[in-house]
Formats: structure tokens, C-alpha cells, sequence
């Protein structure tokens, strides 16, 4: 067969044009009603934006107490007085994160028409995977790094912890009447890593300051056991005022959906049963409204990949099942190389008792030339497993021998194979049966 190139050399595409003739009636027909669809055909989603996790719509419902008592707290520093610390506790997908982000916008709103200099640095402590790196946010979000002076800039990297923190309190005092509302999120994760030296020095910060500027300090987790980890001066000092955010019940979890929903979705789309069976679904785990907004997004996805003009509840069911493997691979594959072993361990073994599997756990770290740890972390390892629903363990009685804990694996051994593939610790045949 002769293939003919032709050079389009105004574009600089080369076009197989044989090629494209032969496959042209294959597949034409499909590309182009796919193509012809989203431009006119009836679509599900109107607006996606408002499906993502970034979207903050204006209007909370059920969280109006949580926004009044902020708002409250916050309104003091229009008048130049220090706002309390605050600490905000909450199952993930409480609102939150969307609260104090909607109060923290109108503050700036109105701090900007009556002419007061409020600055609100926000960082996720999660994201900003680093001590360091949490004050290089606080100082970006300050605009202290357009500074003209070099010396007073907290750089990306080259600073001592303290020289960072001396920087932006210098910068504070510096500007004299500047108002600072610090927000850190998901401030757990930043003290797990760092402790609470952090903490520690913007709660204590205000001695130090002098000239009518300040500091206060709103800390969000969703930890509840976090304010045990902190220094009992960090403690008291951080919860001047503290808020729960209790969990959604599935009610509220519907009207959530509902008012969602119809911003995201063209008319009659979705039906109520797929949206109540959301919020069953999310009311069941904790009341998280993320999640009930997750499942309602891959619905919805799945529905249009099938090209259908309707979401429905069995649609919901297949967004479980993909958001529950979704996330069993992300925790597969990014678990510790000896838990993954210990799961591989689990896999092989015949029978599932503990004894079993340690010992085919202790050989395949032989194996990869890994250290075993101990039996008794093994067990812990287990245990964390078992809470994540990844392995199941049963005690079985064996008459008069005693009692034997046998423990199995609960995903598919595709997940798993998946998820452990690109790890180079792990030896191929390790990962056949
Ligand atoms: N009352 C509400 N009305 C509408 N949407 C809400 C409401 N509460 C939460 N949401 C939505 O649910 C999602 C999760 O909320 P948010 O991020 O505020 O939770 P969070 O409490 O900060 O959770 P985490 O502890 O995991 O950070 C967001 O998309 C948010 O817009
Ligand atoms: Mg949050």
C-alpha cells in the first residue's frame, strides 16, 4: 500500500492522508457525534464549577449559627481591636473550610470600604507540606516579598525557622497599624510534623508588637484529639473561643444537594431519588457534605459518559463503587513499603492466621533485603488495615486449641496489583500468586 504524506507546512502538521482515508468511515461517525454533541446536543451539566472542591457557594445552609458566631468574633478588628484566637473542630465536610472562607471574604469586603488595613493570610497547612513552607505562605499572602528591601523577604528556602517568623513579625511592626487575621487549615497536620513551636510564637507574638498592629490566629482541624498535642500555653492561648461543627444529617445533606444541584445541573436531570440517595450515602459516613457532593459529580459523570440525558440512582451506586476504589488505590499506593508487604503476605497465605502471615510477611522481606519489624507492629499495622476496611480479620474459635484471629483481604487483588506495580522496593514475583 502506498501511503501519501502531505506536509502542511504553514501549520507544520503532517497528515497521513492513506491512512486517514482508510479509518475515515471507522470511526468518523462517533468522533463526530461526540464532537456535534457538545457543541448542541442536550448536556447534564450547566455549570461544573460548581461540582469541584474549590467552589464556595454564597449561601450555607445549616451553618448560619457557625457564621454568625465567626463573624462576630472577626467584627471586633473594624474597629481596631484584636480578634480572640479561635479554634474550629469538625468532621471533614462539616463546611468548615467553606465558612470561614465566606466570612473572611465579606470581612476584607468591608474592611476595604471603610478604608482599614486588615490583612488575612490563609494557608492549608496540608498542602504546604513543610513548617518552613507554611511561613513562606504566611509571608507571600502578607505581600512581604514585595518588599523592596531583600533582607526583610521570607525567601522560598535559605531561612532558619526563626529568622522566617522574626521576618514577619518585624513586618508587622513595621507597618505599624496593620490588623493580621491568620487562618491556618487543617492545622493538625502542621503540628504533628513540626509540634507547636509555630503556634507557640504567633500566639505569643502580640508581647512583642508594639504600635497599635496585631496578630490573631483562627487554627481549623478536623482532629478533635489535636489540642491534646499542644503545649498547655499553646492551648489556652490558641482556644480563646472555640466552635464544633457537627457533622450533616442526611435531611440536610438533601437541601445541600438540592440547592446544589440546581445550580449545576440543566433541568429535570436528576431526579430526587439520585439526589436523596447521595445524601443517604454521605449521611451514613459521618455526614460529610464533600462526599455527598463527590458522589452526585461522578453520577453525574458516568450518566454523560453514557451519553444519557438523566442521572439516576443506579448511577449514584456506580459512583460509590468508583470513589470507594478510587480511594483504596490512592491508600494502597501510597502506604509504607512494609504495610504493603504485610498485605502481599496476607494475599499468600492459606489459611490467614497471624502466625502464618508473619512468617510469609518475614520472608518476603528477606527477600527484598528489608529488616522485618517486630510482630507486635505488625499486629498494629493490622488493626490500621482492618479500620481503613482494606482486611477484615475474624477470631475463630479452635475448641479446645484457643482462639485464632484469621484475616483476609476485602479489595480485589487487581486494586491491589494495581496500586503496587510501580513500586520499586517491591520484587515482581512478589506480586504473582
Ligand atoms: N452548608 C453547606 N452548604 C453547601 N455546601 C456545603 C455546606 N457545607 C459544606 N459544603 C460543601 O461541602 C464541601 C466540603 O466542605 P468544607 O471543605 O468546608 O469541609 P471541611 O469541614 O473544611 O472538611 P475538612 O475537615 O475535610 O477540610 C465543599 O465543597 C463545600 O462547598
Ligand atoms: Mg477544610
Amino acid at each position: 500500500m502506498s501511503f501519501l504524506m502531505l506536509e502542511r507546512k504553514d501549520r507544520g502538521v503532517c497528515v497521513d492522508i492513506e491512512l486517514y482515508r482508510s479509518n475515515k468511515n471507522l470511526s468518523d461517525d462517533l468522533v463526530d457525534s461526540i464532537f456535534e454533541k457538545a457543541v448542541s446536543g442536550k448536556t447534564l451539566i450547566k455549570n461544573r464549577r460548581t461540582l469541584t472542591i474549590d467552589y464556595v457557594p454564597e449561601k450555607l445552609p445549616f451553618r448560619d449559627e457557625e457564621t454568625k458566631t465567626i463573624a462576630q468574633t472577626l467584627a471586633v478588628v473594624l474597629k481596631g481591636a484584636r480578634p480572640s484566637n479561635l479554634l474550629l473542630f469538625g468532621k471533614p465536610g462539616t463546611g468548615k473550610t467553606a465558612v470561614i472562607k465566606n466570612v473572611v471574604q465579606r470581612l476584607h469586603q468591608k474592611a476595604k470600604d471603610l478604608g482599614i488595613e486588615v490583612t488575612v493570610p490563609f494557608v492549608n497547612a496540608k498542602s504546604a507540606n513543610t513548617g518552613y513552607k507554611v511561613l513562606y505562605e504566611i509571608a507571600e499572602n502578607m505581600g512581604i516579598n514585595q518588599e523592596e528591601e531583600k533582607k526583610l523577604q521570607v525567601h522560598f528556602t535559605g531561612l532558619s525557622m526563626g529568622e522566617a517568623t522574626d521576618r514577619i513579625l518585624d513586618f508587622i511592626q513595621k507597618k505599624k497599624k496593620l490588623h493580621v487575621v491568620l487562618i491556618i487549615d487543617e492545622v493538625d497536620s502542621l503540628v504533628e510534623r513540626n509540634g507547636d513551636d509555630i503556634l507557640y510564637n504567633f500566639t505569643r507574638a502580640n508581647e512583642q508588637i508594639s504600635g497599635g498592629g496585631f496578630i490573631s490566629l483562627i487554627g481549623i482541624s478536623n482532629s478533635l484529639t489535636f489540642k491534646d498535642k499542644l503545649d498547655p500555653r499553646v492551648r489556652s492561648s490558641l482556644s480563646e473561643e472555640e466552635m464544633v461543627f457537627n457533622p450533616y444529617t442526611v435531611e440536610q445533606l438533601q437541601k445541600i444537594l438540592a440547592d446544589r444541584a440546581k445550580l449545576a445541573f440543566n433541568d429535570d436531570v436528576i431526579s430526587s431519588a439520585a439526589i436523596n440517595l447521595c445524601a443517604a450515602m454521605a449521611g451514613r459516613e459521618n455526614g460529610d457534605a464533600r462526599k455527598a457532593i463527590d458522589l452526585l459529580r461522578v453520577a453525574a459523570e458516568i450518566a454523560e459518559r453514557e451519553r444519557l440525558t438523566n442521572v439516576e440512582e443506579k448511577h449514584v451506586r456506580l459512583a460509590q463503587e468508583k470513589i470507594e476504589k478510587d480511594t483504596n488505590h490512592e491508600v494502597l499506593k501510597n502506604s509504607t513499603t512494609h504495610t504493603k508487604i504485610i498485605i502481599l503476605a496476607i494475599m499468600k497465605s492459606k489459611n490467614g492466621n497471624t502466625g502464618e502471615v508473619y512468617d510469609i510477611y518475614s520472608s518476603l522481606c528477606n527477600n527484598a533485603e528489608h529488616e522485618p519489624l517486630t510482630q507486635r507492629r505488625i499486629t498494629q499495622i493490622i488493626s490500621e488495615l482492618d479500620q481503613l476496611g482494606l482486611v477484615s480479620s475474624d477470631v475463630v474459635s479452635k475448641g479446645r486449641y484457643g482462639r485464632s484471629q484469621r484475616i483476609k483481604i476485602t479489595v480485589p487483588t487487581l486494586t491491589i496489583r494495581e496500586a503496587f506495580k510501580d513500586d520499586p522496593s517491591l520484587s515482581t514475583w512478589d506480586l504473582v500468586d
